[in-house]
């Protein structure tokens, strides 16, 4: 009799250290309430139903005990770590603190709306065997290219916006931190990309969309008390 294989585990690594400057709060913006819960504590939970088992959450340094208050609901699943100075040395630091996982999703706190079937599908979508997964939506706006003083016109179906969680075979994830060095990346799939991976999409959703803009958070809001 043959046993089926094991599940592989999927951890999360939830970058949360960003200060928020575009938002202009006291506070960091993953701590930021919406709808009376913390934009990180949202991002965790979407993260959990999607199908992650264990989280770790990269804070900012000063907010590394509140942070650890966040998430009542996981005790046992979630680490809450230091951040760094850039998006990349957090998760960089959040690979450090994982511990072994076979799947890692990169997630940025400052998408709190993001749909579990869009974690779920990233999750499947390495689970059957793409080594590097992102969301991606269209680009409704028209697109122009600077030249000097003017601008033409691009084809905008020709471009996709990427949204988070990422997802990553553990191992090529590691690898292309390791060789990154000081090169200074977007994200964490164009870093695996300049390792020679090639990069999948599934369908994102128009909810993943990142708080970065003080109007953002008025969107957010509005619709997390219209689903509660
Ligand atoms: N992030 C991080 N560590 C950093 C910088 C950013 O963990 N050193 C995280 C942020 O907390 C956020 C995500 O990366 O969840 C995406 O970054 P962004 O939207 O730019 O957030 P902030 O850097 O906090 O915002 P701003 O650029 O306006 O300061
Ligand atoms: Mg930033």
């Amino acid at each position: 009799m043959t046993s089926a294989p094991a599940k592989p585990e999927v951890a999360a690594i939830v970058v949360a250290a960003g200060s928020g400057i575009r938002l202009g709060r006291e506070i960091p913006k993953a701590a930021i309430e919406i709808a009376g819960v913390p934009m990180v504590t949202r991002s965790v939970q979407a993260m959990f139903s999607g199908g992650v088992d264990k989280a770790v959450v990269v804070a900012p340094e000063a907010w590394v005990e509140r942070f650890s208050h966040f998430f009542p609901a996981y005790p046992d699943r979630v680490k809450v770590i230091s951040g760094g100075v850039m998006r990349q040395d957090s998760v960089r630091l959040g690979l450090v603190h994982m511990g072994d996982a076979d799947i890692v999703l990169v997630h940025d706190a400052a998408r709190p709306l993001v749909p579990p079937f869009v974690v779920d599908r990233v999750i499947e979508a390495v689970r059957d065997g793409a080594p590097v997964v992102i969301p991606v939506v269209p680009q409704v706006d028209s697109l122009r290219r600077i030249r000097r003083n003017w601008t033409v016109a691009v084809d905008r179906s020709t471009f996709l916006r990427v949204q988070t969680p990422q997802g990553f075979e553990a191992q090529v994830l590691r690898r292309a931190h390791a060789q990154a060095g000081d090169k200074e990346f977007t994200d964490d799939a164009t870093m695996c990309e300049a390792i020679g991976m090639p990069v999948m999409t599934v369908p994102g959703d128009g909810l993943a969309f990142k708080i970065t803009d003080p109007m953002d958070l008025v969107l957010a809001e509005v619709i997390a008390r219209g689903e509660s």
